[in-house]
C-alpha cells in the first residue's frame, strides 16, 4: 500500500503531530509505504513529494508549522487541465489513497479528487475551530492559548495607563477563538463576528469603566462587523479558494471610539502569531488521534471520509457532508451565555 500524506489551506500548530502520528500508525499496522507530498495540493499537482518513515517524522511532535509545507492557493479543480494532471501525478506516484489534513477549502478539494476517483481521507485542521462535524480542531487550544496571554499582558500595561486595549483575533466568520480567549483573558467586552456589535453600546461600557476602573479590555474577532456595517477586508487573493483575507476591524473600531472617550484606545492585531509556535499538549494529544484515526480509516479500506469529534468521540463523516460548510458560534452556546450572565458585553445592547 502506498499512502499520500498532504497538509492544506493555512498552517496550524499541530500538522507535524498528525503527519508523525498518519506515519508512524500506517508504518506499523500495515507495512504501508508513506508519502509526504509537499506544500499542499501543489506537491500533488507538480509532484512534489518525498518519503515519509521512522526517522523523518522522529522529533516533530513539539514541533509547529508543518515539516511538508503548505498552501492555500493551489487548486487543483480549478481547470479540467490541472484535475487530470493531479490524477496522473497521483496513478504515477501509484498513490493508493491520499490523507489531506486541512480546513473547509482543502475538504472541497479533496471532496471533488474523491469523486473523480482518487480515495481521500480528511483530517480536519483549523485554528479557527470553524470545520462543520467537528466540535475542537487541533490548533485551537494553541490559538487559545496565545490569545488568553495577549489579553493578560494588554490588561497590566492598559490598567497602568488607563487606556482602552482591542485585541483582535483571527478566526475568519466564526468567533470560537474570540469568544473562548474572551473569557479565558477576562475580556470586558467579547465581538463575534455571529453577533453585529452596536458601537454605542461598547462606548457605554468603555465609559462606565472610564469612571469606575480606569481601563477597559476589548476583544474582537477579525470577522467582526458593526450593525449595518461591512467586514473589514485586509486584502484580497484572486487565485485562492477563500479569495478575501480579513483583518483590521480593531483598528476600525479604535478609530470610532477614540474621539468619543477621554481615555486613549490602542489596538493590537495579533495576526499570525496565533498560528505559530509548539502545540500544546491537548493538540498534540488531539492531532495524534486524529492522524491515528485516519491511519485506522486507510487499514480499513474507508475512504472520502473526514475525522470527527463529537461529543467527545472519534469517529467520522463523508468529506462531501462537510466541504465548503462554517461552523459558526450559536447565540445560545453554554459560554456565551455564561459570559453575559457574569456581565460580558457582546456589544448587542
Ligand atoms: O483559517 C486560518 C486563518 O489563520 C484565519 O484565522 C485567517 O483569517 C486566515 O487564516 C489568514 O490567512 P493568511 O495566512 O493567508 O493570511
Amino acid at each position: 500500500m502506498r499512502i499520500g500524506v498532504l497538509t492544506g489551506g493555512g498552517d496550524c500548530p499541530g500538522l507535524n503531530a498528525v503527519i508523525r502520528a498518519v506515519t508512524k500508525s500506517l508504518l506499523r499496522q500495515c507495512g504501508a509505504e508513506v508519502i509526504g507530498i509537499e506544500d499542499g495540493f501543489a506537491g500533488l499537482m507538480e509532484n512534489r513529494t518525498r518519503a515519509l518513515d521512522w526517522r523523518s517524522v522522529s522529533g516533530i511532535l513539539f514541533s509547529g508549522g508543518t515539516i511538508l509545507g503548505t498552501s492555500n492557493r493551489a487548486n487543483p479543480l480549478a481547470s479540467a487541465e490541472a484535475t487530470a494532471a493531479t490524477l496522473a501525478n497521483a496513478r504515477t506516484l501509484r498513490l493508493d489513497a491520499v490523507v489531506a489534513v486541512g480546513g473547509d477549502g482543502t475538504m472541497a478539494i479533496a471532496h471533488g479528487l474523491a469523486q473523480q476517483g482518487l480515495p481521500m481521507v480528511g483530517v480536519p485542521k483549523t485554528i479557527d475551530n470553524d470545520i462543520e462535524g467537528c466540535e475542537q480542531s487541533f490548533g485551537f487550544d494553541t490559538a487559545v492559548a496565545t490569545v488568553t496571554e495577549a489579553l493578560e499582558r494588554v490588561q497590566t500595561t492598559g490598567q497602568s495607563h488607563g487606556r482602552i486595549m482591542i485585541v483582535e483575533t483571527m478566526g475568519r466568520y466564526a468567533g470560537w477563538i474570540a469568544l473562548e480567549a474572551g473569557v479565558a483573558g477576562a475580556a470586558d467586552v467579547i465581538l463575534l463576528p455571529e453577533i453585529d456589535y452596536d458601537p454605542e453600546a461598547v462606548l457605554a461600557v468603555c465609559r462606565e469603566r472610564e469612571q469606575r476602573q480606569r481601563f477597559t479590555v476589548i476583544c474582537i474577532g477579525e470577522g467582526a462587523k458593526p450593525r449595518g456595517g461591512a467586514l473589514t477586508v485586509e486584502r484580497r487573493v484572486a487565485d485562492s479558494a477563500d479569495p478575501i483575507r480579513l483583518g483590521g476591524v480593531g483598528h476600525v473600531l479604535r478609530e470610532w471610539l477614540q474621539p468619543r472617550l477621554q481615555s486613549e484606545v490602542r489596538a493590537t492585531v495579533l495576526g499570525h502569531v496565533q498560528r505559530g509556535g509548539a502545540p500544546t499538549p491537548f493538540d498534540r494529544v488531539l492531532a495524534t488521534q486524529f492522524g491515528n484515526h485516519a491511519a485506522q480509516l486507510v487499514a480499513r479500506g474507508t475512504f472520502n471520509r473526514m475525522v470527527t469529534l463529537a461529543e467527545g468521540r472519534l469517529g467520522s463523516v463523508p468529506i462531501g457532508q462537510v466541504a465548503g460548510q462554517n461552523r459558526r458560534v450559536p447565540l445560545n452556546h453554554p459560554l456565551l451565555v455564561a459570559a453575559r450572565q457574569i456581565g460580558v458585553s457582546f456589544g448587542d445592547g
